[in-house]
């Protein structure tokens, strides 16, 4: 058991024989924000799958959410525990307006700060005025503002967000780094994975470096941020 929010604790996965995760162990604490980086096919989004159980990876290791080892648990029965999912391509139904994946989402929080599907409109007024359009037919920047704006109705204690710069512009770019920037505020922590080093770099306070599904090197954003020689290294940037 740990205090950490989320703790991974010598995580294998594998897909048939290829063995895709090695031994990685990280934690989030309760409002952190974490960045793992790491270059095309390192296994980002394995990381992912493998903390909420999708797609029948066969993992080996230990993932506590809030104390609770998932290792077992069905995905929905993780999602329960708090934790929402930015899946990397958006994963949007062309069957559902804008406004219905938010209403469908929205999972009320007895807390102070909830998110409703109102809410996040005033923090995306550009999907505000798509509410009734088919998420689909979004543009790559709104399709991006919608998840995330569906994960965080959800209220969870914790998102994970795969590749948010993927496929939008420098200007939604902006508007993700500043959400993320600010879900402290709302009670929500942030496990990011990205190749986008100056997202990253200003979205998260620490650092993983994921290579061949290994975690080889953890720093402060800081530092990272200076420390010019380890990211060519790492990451040929
Ligand atoms: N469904 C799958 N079946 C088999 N191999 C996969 C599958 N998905 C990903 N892989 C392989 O796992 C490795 C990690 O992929 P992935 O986690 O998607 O990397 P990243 O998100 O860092 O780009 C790659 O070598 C990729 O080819
Ligand atoms: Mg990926």
């Amino acid at each position: 058991m740990s205090e950490s929010l989320l703790s991974v604790e010598n995580l294998n996965a594998y897909y048939d024989k290829a063995h895709i995760l090695q031994d990685v162990s990280f934690q989030v604490n309760p409002l952190e924000r974490v960045a793992i980086l790491g270059r095309n096919g390192m296994g980002k989004s394995t990381l992912f799958k493998s903390i909420l159980g999708l797609e029948k990876i066969r993992r080996e290791g230990d993932v506590y959410l809030n104390g609770h080892n998932v290792m077992n648990k069905e995905t929905f029965e993780t999602a329960n525990l708090g934790v929402a999912y930015v899946p990397q391509g958006w994963q949007l139904f062309p069957s559902l307006s804008v406004d219905e994946h938010l209403q469908i989402a929205h999972t009320p929080h007895a807390g102070e700060h909830e998110w409703t599907p109102d809410s996040v409109y005033e923090l995306f007024p550009e999907i505000k005025a798509r509410k009734k359009v088919s998420g689909t037919k979004l543009s790559g920047g709104e399709q991006q503002m919608l998840a995330i704006a569906r994960a965080l109705v959800r209220n969870p204690w914790l998102i994970l967000m795969d590749e948010p710069s993927e496929g939008i512009s420098t200007f939604v770019i902006e508007r993700v780094i500043e959400v993320c920037q600010h879900m402290a505020e709302r009670n929500v922590s942030l496990l990011l994975v990205e190749q986008n080093l100056d997202l990253a770099l200003r979205a998260a306070q620490k650092v993983y470096i994921l290579v061949n599904g290994r975690i080889v090197y953890t720093t402060s954003t800081e530092d990272f941020k200076e420390d010019k020689e380890s990211q060519i290294h790492y990451l040929g940037v």
